[in-house]
C-alpha cells in the first residue's frame, strides 16, 4: 500500500536533512518506511563519523533492523523519554495533519512520534496534498473483530479492504499480531474527529490518521529540501 510516484532522491534528501537536527544525547523516535530508512542511515553515519552518542526507539522490525545495521544503540520507552522522532507519512495536507500506515507500523509510529518533545515527518513531494484522502485510511484491528469493525467502518461511509500480503498467503500480520484494514473515504472534512471517531470503535488498535501532532515538515525534492514551521 504505498504511493507509486515517490522517487529515492528526494525521499534521500529529506532523510538526511532531518539528520542535522539530532544533537549528542538525544533520544531518537526511529519511523518506519523508505524515507525514514534514509535518516536511520544518516544518523548512523553521524554516529560512526563525528562520534554522537544517540540512542533509538524503532517504530518496527524494519526500523529496528536498519539500526542495527547502523550500530545505533536502541532503547525503549519504559526506559527513556524522546527528544525527537523522525518520521515518513503517506499523506500530509497543509494544517499538518498526516495519513500514515502503508507500512502498517501507524500503531507504534503514533505511540513514538506522540511522546516525542519534537516530531519531524519527512516525505516527498507527491505525498503533499491539500485535503487527505485520496490513501485510504489504515485502520489496525485485532483478527477477530475484522467483521464487526468493517460493518461499522461501511456505516461511517468507507470502503474496505482487509490489506493482503505479499510473498504470503493471506492477510497482513501487523508487527502487534494484528490485521489492517484499509478504509477509503469519499471526503475526509475534519481529520481530528475521524481519528477519534474510528478509535472508539471497538476491536480498533489504531488507525493511521495523526492529526495536530506535527511540529515541522520536511519535503524533500529532487535537488534539495523545503522545510515548513
Ligand atoms: C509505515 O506504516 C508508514 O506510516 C510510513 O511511515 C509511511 O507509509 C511512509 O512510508 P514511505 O516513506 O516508505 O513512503
Amino acid at each position: 500500500m504505498k504511493n507509486a510516484s515517490s522517487n529515492n532522491s528526494s525521499k534521500k534528501n529529506a532523510g538526511y536533512k532531518a539528520a542535522e537536527y539530532v544533537k549528542d544525547g538525544m533520544v531518537l523516535g526511529l519511523g518506519t518506511g523508505s524515507t525514514t530508512h534514509f535518516f536511520i542511515e544518516k544518523v548512523g553515519m553521524r554516529i560512526k563519523d563525528e562520534g554522537i552518542n544517540v540512542m533509538g526507539i524503532p517504530t518496527s522490525f524494519q526500523s529496528l533492523l536498519i539500526a542495527k545495521q547502523w550500530n545505533i544503540p536502541i532503547t525503549t520507552l519504559e526506559e527513556h523519554d524522546i527528544d525527537l522522532s523522525v518520521d515518513g507519512a503517506d499523506e500530509v495536507d497543509g494544517d499538518f495533519n498526516l495519513i500514515k500506515g502503508g507500512g502498517a507500523a501507524h500503531t507504534k509510529e503514533k505511540i513514538v512520534d506522540y511522546a516525542a518533545k519534537e516530531f519531524i515527518v519527512i516525505v516527498d513531494e507527491s505525498k503533499c496534498v491539500e485535503e487527505l484522502g485520496n490513501f485510504p485510511v489504515p485502520v489496525e484491528v485485532l483478527p477477530d473483530a475484522s467483521r464487526m469493525v468493517i460493518q461499522a467502518l461501511e456505516d461511517m461511509g468507507a470502503k474496505c479492504e482487509i490489506r493482503m500480503a505479499q510473498r504470503k498467503d493471506g492477510p497482513v500480520i501487523t508487527d502487534n499480531g494484528n490485521f489492517v484494514i484499509d478504509a477509503k473515504f469519499d471526503k475526509i472534512e475534519s481529520p481530528a474527529h475521524l481519528e477519534i471517531d474510528l478509535n472508539s470503535i471497538p476491536g480498533v488498535v489504531e488507525n493511521g490518521i495523526f492529526s495536530q501532532m506535527v511540529d515541522k515538515v520536511i519535503v524533500g525534492t529532487e535537488d534539495g529540501t523545503k522545510s515548513y514551521r
